[in-house]
């Protein structure tokens, strides 16, 4: 019978802390969002840190030309990408986001400890050109999880009812969960609950993130958003560190990160395990 720390106790009081990656990675501070681009911020980060890259990029289902709008129907219905400012690289059209997530596979690559995991929301147009490029980073591609958002999106035919998170591993994949199926629930967030354009519900991300890595494990997400990833990795107990573009974005990310807190049970669990080294 593990006994409980107290709110004061400095293991729960360092995992809470923000700190710099260096502090976050050695196990000193509980997690950091970085105002920056996801290439740059990938650099900097040392080989064989990381248990989970889980990220939610940029979709490009939208763009600047007439054309990329008419494909983004129905996501964009009532603004442009321009106007919307936050969809940074949603301009570069397919080939270019290919492009860039296969750089950020090979990154993960890199950081990720044996049998960590690459996870990466997409939409199902996507799909087919993103897999492979990813695959070619070295990766393993492990399978594909559906987040069913419980209701269909506005639209005629088959209107859509869930996006994709395309989950590849680093040589044989090491998992901390077998309770959990590849079909997750979860419901869009209000409008009132989000903080970004296109969130992702911190309990889908839950549900991911507690098969792939381990309580005081270190997750990273490059492309942060509203901090969806940080709020579940915090919530589960594990490290965080993240790169987000807009500063504005970012800081409302670091606020959400913020007011999270965590079973202190979890934060004792990853000092029994050695992940988490505390202070
Ligand atoms: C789909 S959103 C992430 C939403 C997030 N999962 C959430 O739940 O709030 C993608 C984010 O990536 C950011 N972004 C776009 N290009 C980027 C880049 N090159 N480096 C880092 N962040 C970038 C955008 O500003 C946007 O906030």
């Amino acid at each position: 019978m593990v006994a409980r720390p107290k709110a004061a106790d400095p293991e729960v009081l360092a995992h809470g802390r923000e700190g710099s990656p260096d502090e976050v990675i050695a196990g000193s501070a509980g997690w950091h969002v970085s105002t920056a681009d996801a290439l740059d911020f990938a650099e900097t980060l040392p080989d064989a840190c990381a248990h989970a890259v889980w990220t939610d990029p940029p979709y490009c289902s939208g763009g600047y030309t007439e054309t990329a709008k008419r494909q983004a129907r129905g996501m964009l219905r009532h603004q442009t990408v321009k106007s919307l400012g936050w969809f940074i690289n949603d301009n570069m059209g397919s080939a270019g986001i290919v492009w860039l997530l296969r750089c950020v596979a090979v990154q993960a690559f890199r950081i990720l400890l044996e049998g960590g995991s690459l996870g990466v929301f997409c939409d199902w147009r996507m799909v087919p050109l993103l897999a492979p490029a990813l695959e070619s980073s070295g990766l393993r591609w492990q399978g594909m999880i559906i987040w069913d958002k419980g209701a269909p999106a506005l639209g005629s035919g088959f209107r859509r009812q869930h996006e994709v998170v395309l989950h590849f591993v680093k040589g044989t994949g090491v998992f901390h969960d077998a309770s959990t199926g590849d079909v997750l629930n979860g419901s869009r967030l209000h409008h009132e609950a989000r903080n970004h354009q296109t969130a992702k519900p911190p309990e889908v991300i839950e549900r991911c993130l507690g098969v792939v890595a381990p309580p005081g494990g270190l997750v990273v997400d490059f492309f942060t958003g509203g901090g969806s990833t940080g709020v579940a990795a915090r919530r589960l107990g594990m490290r965080f560190l993240g790169s987000e573009i807009d500063r504005g974005i970012a800081a409302r990310a670091r606020e959400a990160i913020k007011s999270q807190s965590t079973d202190a049970r979890r934060v004792r669990k990853a000092h029994q395990l050695g992940l988490f080294d505390g202070e």
